[in-house]
């Protein structure tokens, strides 16, 4: 069998990310991008049913983004010492705040959502599997906390998502210091 050299190491490295941060990196964005493309078209077009592929995977994609999430967070913590360092100075304060509110905002947003599940008449059924049994009377404090913060924090995390993007643009563009690659590069 001929040896086929792996390109990316399983685990990060001080240069790049690995396969695992990579993967955990771009399904969530894959999924939290369907999470806001199927809100923001509702927050348009209001309830229509060709909107309900979106509206009626928007709570079982959001709570494997709470296991991603957590997946993800504990990696970062198996990998803290090796991966690619945020560098010295305000601009490397700036990135290690900035990765701090998009963990911080992963983490709290579904965390709301399925607060909100328990806590309602309706309880959350998943694939099939009741997750949360529906609660009779539905408890007021879950309903109000989530109806005051899920979705605002939503779209303080798109901000956060943009200027993340933005960031990143501005590294290629004109740092050309290679970031991009950390995440999506060979090596
Ligand atoms: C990272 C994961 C998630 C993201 C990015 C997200 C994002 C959003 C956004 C942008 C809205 C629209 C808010 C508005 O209309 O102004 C929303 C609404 C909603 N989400 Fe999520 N969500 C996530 C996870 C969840 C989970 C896990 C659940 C339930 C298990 C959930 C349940 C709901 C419900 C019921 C609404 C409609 C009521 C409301 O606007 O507060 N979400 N979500």
């Amino acid at each position: 069998m001929s040896h086929i050299p792996l390109r990316v190491p399983l685990r990060d490295t001080p240069h790049v990310y690995g396969a695992v941060t990579r993967i955990l990196h771009w399904l969530m964005a894959a999924l939290i991008l369907w999470q806001f493309l199927g809100m923001g078209l509702r927050a348009i077009y209001g309830r229509q049913d060709w909107l309900a592929p979106f509206v009626g995977s928007h709570a079982p994609v959001g709570a494997a983004l709470f296991v991603l999430v957590i997946l993800r967070i504990l990696w970062a913590l198996a990998n803290r010492r090796t991966r690619p360092a945020h560098g010295d100075g305000w601009q490397g304060r700036a990135a290690a705040a900035g990765h701090g509110l998009l963990y911080l905002l992963m983490l709290a947003i579904p965390s709301l959502g399925l607060l909100r599940a328990w806590g309602s008449e309706r309880g959350l059924t998943l694939f099939g599997a009741q997750i949360f049994a529906p609660k009779s009377p539905p408890v007021e404090w879950t309903a109000a906390l989530a109806g005051a913060l899920h979705g605002e924090l939503a779209w303080l995390l798109l901000a956060v998502v943009a200027g993340h993007v933005a960031m990143v643009g501005v590294h290629q563009a004109m740092w050309r210091d290679g970031t991009l690659k950390r995440m999506a590069g060979r090596r």
